[in-house]
């Protein structure tokens, strides 16, 4: 899967797509009022700091992680101060054994990564239980008819993903669309939090 995203790093900031999914992410993610300035942060599988570079302000510290480094070259260049760029496969049990930064976060976010993965059920597990109490785990990803599309992800399996890894008041719903080729493509967010202590 990394080699396959080396080949787009070189032309993901130019493109007006990602730009667009980054922004109305973000935009979701402020109204979801999840955001704190104390906030330990992960961004799995950042790409080249799109979302990263947006909420670097807003929160203390980002551990951004994909498994491109050629992606990650770009966000690396960008030396964010609070923002620490990691290339790491949570397929690979020894990463997620040695992994130190997999714990106590507040906040995860992926975005548009979930639909990509080989086992995204397996994928929130491990994420889930990196949260703190009441920390929040939020994706975006293309609504997907079914489990036999192309790309993305349908509805009732993120919210089974999400359930399934133990998250509370789990929300999944629309919150925007990208126009490709003349296309509306919608987006959806799946959200939900670990309990309180
Ligand atoms: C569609 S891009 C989105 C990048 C970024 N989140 C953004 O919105 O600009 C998908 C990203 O997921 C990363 N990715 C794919 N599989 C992954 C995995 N198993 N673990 C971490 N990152 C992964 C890719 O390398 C790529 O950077």
């Amino acid at each position: 899967m990394s080699e396959d995203w080396d080949e787009f790093a070189a032309h993901w900031e130019q493109d007006e797509q990602p730009r667009i999914f980054r922004d109305e992410a973000f935009a979701s993610l402020m109204a979801h009022g999840v955001l704190s300035d104390t906030a330990r942060v992960l961004d799995f599988g950042c790409g080249t700091g799109l979302l990263s570079e947006k909420l670097s302000p807003l929160v203390k510290e980002i551990i951004a992680v994909d498994t491109s480094r050629v992606m990650l070259d770009t966000l690396k260049a960008k030396a964010i101060t609070n923002v620490t760029a990691l290339c790491a496969d949570l397929d690979d049990p020894a990463t997620r054994a040695g992994a130190a930064w997999l714990a106590d976060l507040d906040l995860i976010v992926a975005s548009s990564v979930c639909g990509f993965l080989p086992d995204y059920e397996k994928t929130v597990q491990t994420l889930s239980a990196a949260l703190r109490p009441g920390g929040h785990f939020v994706q975006w990803d293309w609504l997907a008819a079914d489990d036999d599309a192309e790309f993305g992800l349908p509805q009732a399996r993120i919210g089974s993903a999400l359930e399934g890894a133990g998250l509370e008041d789990v929300t999944v719903r629309q919150v925007f669309s990208v126009t490709f080729d003349g296309e509306a493509l919608p987006v959806l967010m799946g959200a939900g939090h670990v309990p309180s202590a």
